[in-house]
């Protein structure tokens, strides 16, 4: 079993593999992450085989620091103010890549730009300075399934592929990072010159990040034929079971994955995300409850409404994707 505890001496050899080129899936605040040296082209290499991952889909550099992100990308005003405020967290800001800063072309498919954040895990970050580099780490499952929140997750897409999965148990926040892309021209120009771009929601909602920095967040418009960010594939977070959403009632055999109180009588499979209504506890219990829909052989999982506020629109942005056709 590849799973081991995050213990002082296994961090230490950790980062050692990931100095000489390995991959090790690791805690983070969100999901877990499979993470390689972003500034060792192979190893980003082996990560992008390893999850099957198309290469025009580029990666998140993970940092320990506001200073060490500085180095990698240009962080304007606006976007130091949000690093500031939110970081270690889960953040990503997409900037401009400072060219000869180290990172493997690979890790930004190409491009000009860099999605980089400071996970607020401690045991990232302790494997970030055991490594003494920056990684490259996309979440730990392969392409296009559902994102890993427990280490079980990842040892069930990947069996004995990985050497070593940190444990840090289940994650606290359940959803991928909030990426937002500050530019520094139109079409988002505001008095500042700057502009925030979402490119995916995530566990921290808009209006918190509008709140804390005093500007508005622009929707990137979706054109899942030509993605602004490249991994926003209309189809990701896949189960094998189809997806059938805003379901008030069931049909024979399916699984229900409920939210509220209010929940229409079942004779399969249920989990209520919250019973309460908490968005938070829903999104936290999101993609674990996926897995074990799917794992108990319904055809179909039906999925009840869920509010588009607050972390309601990075849920209903995972559950719309779980149901496209793939
Ligand atoms: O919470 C998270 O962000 C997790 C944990 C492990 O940190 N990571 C994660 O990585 O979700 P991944 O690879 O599953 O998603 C990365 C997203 C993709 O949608 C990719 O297209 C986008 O970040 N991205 C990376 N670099 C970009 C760039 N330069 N411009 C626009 N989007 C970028
Ligand atoms: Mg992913």
């Amino acid at each position: 079993m590849p799973i081991v505890a995050a213990s002082t001496d296994n961090i230490e050899r950790a980062g050692e593999s990931l100095r000489a080129g390995g991959l090790v899936a690791m805690p983070t605040e969100t999901v877990y992450g499979l993470a390689g040296d972003a500034t060792d082209g192979l190893a980003v290499a082996a990560i992008y085989a390893a999850k099957g991952r198309p290469r025009f889909n580029p990666l998140i550099v993970h940092v320990a620091s506001v200073a060490q992100a500085a180095a990698i990308g240009e962080l304007t005003p606006l976007a130091e103010r949000l690093a500031r405020a939110f970081w270690p967290g889960p953040l990503t800001l997409v900037l401009q890549l400072r060219p000869g800063c180290g990172i493997a072309d690979l890790v930004t498919a190409g491009l000009d730009t860099v999605a980089i954040r400071v996970p607020g895990h401690e045991i990232a970050r302790a494997l970030i300075e055991a490594a003494g580099r920056p990684l490259a780490a996309p979440s730990a499952n392969k392409s296009g399934r559902i994102s890993p929140t427990r280490p079980e997750h990842v040892a069930a897409d990947f069996g004995d592929e990985l050497p070593m999965i940190l444990d840090g148990g289940p994650c606290g926040h359940g959803l991928e990072s909030t990426i937002i892309a500050c530019q520094t021209a139109p079409p988002s120009k505001d008095a500042s010159g700057e502009g925030l771009v979402l490119l995916r929601p995530g566990a921290i909602a808009v209006e918190q990040i509008e709140a804390a920095c005093g500007h508005r967040v622009m929707r990137a418009a979706v054109d899942p034929d030509a993605p602004t960010s490249p991994g926003q594939l209309l189809s990701h977070y896949a189960p094998r079971a189809l997806v059938r959403l805003n379901a008030v009632d069931l049909m024979p055999g399916e699984a229900l994955l409920a939210f509220g109180a209010n929940v229409p009588p079942a004779d399969g499979a249920v989990i209520n995300l919250s019973k309460t209504g908490d968005l938070r506890e829903a999104a936290k219990g999101l993609f674990a409850a996926l897995r074990a829909l799917d794992a108990s052989g319904a055809g179909t999982i039906a999925v009840m409404p869920i509010p588009d506020h607050g972390l309601g629109e990075a849920i209903n942005d995972r559950l719309v994707r779980a149901a496209a056709a793939r």
